[in-house]
């Protein structure tokens, strides 16, 4: 079994996430609390109606018998949950079972529980602190690092939201071995995409391990090391390098908005946007096109979608496109690829170019 690994994530004025991933380490979880600083012994513990009896039950009771007051919400699985509606409805019982200024808030579950509930976190008279317990290979490798929280609207995703860093993560990677085949791979879209952009030598462990569920503690680490990196460079979204891991999430988001949630994970959206913006790349700028074939088959081998079902609304995914808040008074910041291992934002490729691009994805 690996050693657990330590991974600060450092932040202007002093701030930091502490980001612990390990094999087995929920049980210290009390120990992490206590030496985060700062954090009373009243929490709200959010999770969901498929984590809650899996692993809720044992967090709330580790808490417990360390002393802590645990009030535990829990929201039906699923991507429309995450809406303002359900967040206010955390934060109201959260005020209805007396929690202040002074709680802290868990958000123990996948992507969808850590947006939603650290956006809770954030609202929550004024903010309180959020502790992000990612039971999923997207929350462990992306979503619960580097703060960004928020809910969606029929607008589009994450269109309402908030930074708000986690004061604490705790990545157990024993938590993954009940996700489901489909949710696990659809977790290896954001590993690839980690390393498209910034680790070419990532795609080759990703290529020699496949779909191995052993020692993932360091795989899970090698990719929080890489987002927390580039967090720290640009924790608001400012100078365009944090940008750069929205590779293949402009087209991946229209796909994901035009199903309608439900249809295809959030993985599985981004692994199609992943495909277009693989070839974009290549047409647009120097990525050779035996890469951009090692990233699609990389995304195959874990079963993830990189042809669109004959039946998708093209004309629904281009009008989704065109609400995303990334095309910016008409303007298309796109991420590209030099290379394997080496993106940056382009402002080349057109919208016609965007269209040809989700055309392709239908195939010949
Ligand atoms: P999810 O949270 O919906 O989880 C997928 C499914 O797995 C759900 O049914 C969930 O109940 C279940 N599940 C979770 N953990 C489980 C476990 N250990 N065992 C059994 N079942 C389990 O989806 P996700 O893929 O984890 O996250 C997707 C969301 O994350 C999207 O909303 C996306 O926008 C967001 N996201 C945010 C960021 C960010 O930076 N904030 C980054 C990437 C993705
Ligand atoms: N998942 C994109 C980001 O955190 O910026």
């Amino acid at each position: 079994m690996s050693d657990p690994i330590h991974i600060p994530l450092n932040l202007a004025g002093g701030r930091r996430s502490d980001i612990h991933i390990g094999d087995g380490i929920l049980g210290r979880l009390p120990e992490r609390l206590a030496a985060t600083g700062g954090l009373r012994k009243r929490a709200a513990l959010v999770s969901d109606t498929n984590v809650w009896p899996l692993h809720g039950e044992r967090v709330a009771e580790t808490l417990r018998e360390a002393g802590y007051e645990v009030v535990p919400i829990s929201v039906p699985a699923g991507e429309e949950s995450k809406s303002m509606e359900r967040a206010t409805d955390i934060c109201r019982q959260m005020l209805r079972a007396g929690l202040d200024r002074q709680s802290f808030l868990i958000a123990l579950g996948g992507g969808v529980v850590g947006d939603l509930a650290g956006f809770a976190a954030a609202i929550f008279q004024r903010g309180i602190p959020c502790v992000q317990i990612p039971t999923t290979i997207v929350a462990q490798v992306d979503s619960s690092v580097g703060g960004k929280t928020g809910v969606n609207t029929p607008e589009g995703k994450n269109l309402l939201g908030a930074f708000h860093q986690p004061r604490l993560v705790v990545a157990d990677v024993a938590t993954l071995q009940t996700l489901p085949d489909r949710e696990y791979n659809e977790g290896f879209a954001e590993v690839i995409k980690h390393a498209a952009i910034r680790d070419a030598a990532l795609l080759e462990r990703i290529e020699t391990r496949g779909k191995s569920r052993e020692n993932l503690v360091p795989l899970i680490a090698r990719n929080v090391a890489i987002k927390a990196a580039v967090v720290e460079e640009d924790e608001r979204e400012t100078t365009g390098i944090r940008a750069l891991l929205n590779f293949g999430h402009t087209i991946g988001h229209g796909i994901e908005n035009a199903a309608g949630y439900g249809r295809l994970l959030h993985g599985e959206a981004i692994s199609l946007g992943l495909v277009a913006a693989a070839r974009l790349s290549v047409e647009f700028s120097t990525l050779p096109e035996a890469d951009a074939h090692r990233i699609i088959a990389a995304l195959e081998a874990f079963d993830l979608p990189t042809r669109l079902d004959a039946s998708s609304d093209r004309e629904a995914i281009l009008k989704a496109l065109l609400r995303d808040k990334k095309f910016e008074e008409g303007k298309v910041r796109f991420v590209l690829l030099r290379a394997l291992g080496d993106a940056f934002v382009s402002e080349d490729v057109d919208l016609p170019a965007i269209h040809e691009a989700v055309q392709t994805l239908f195939g010949p």
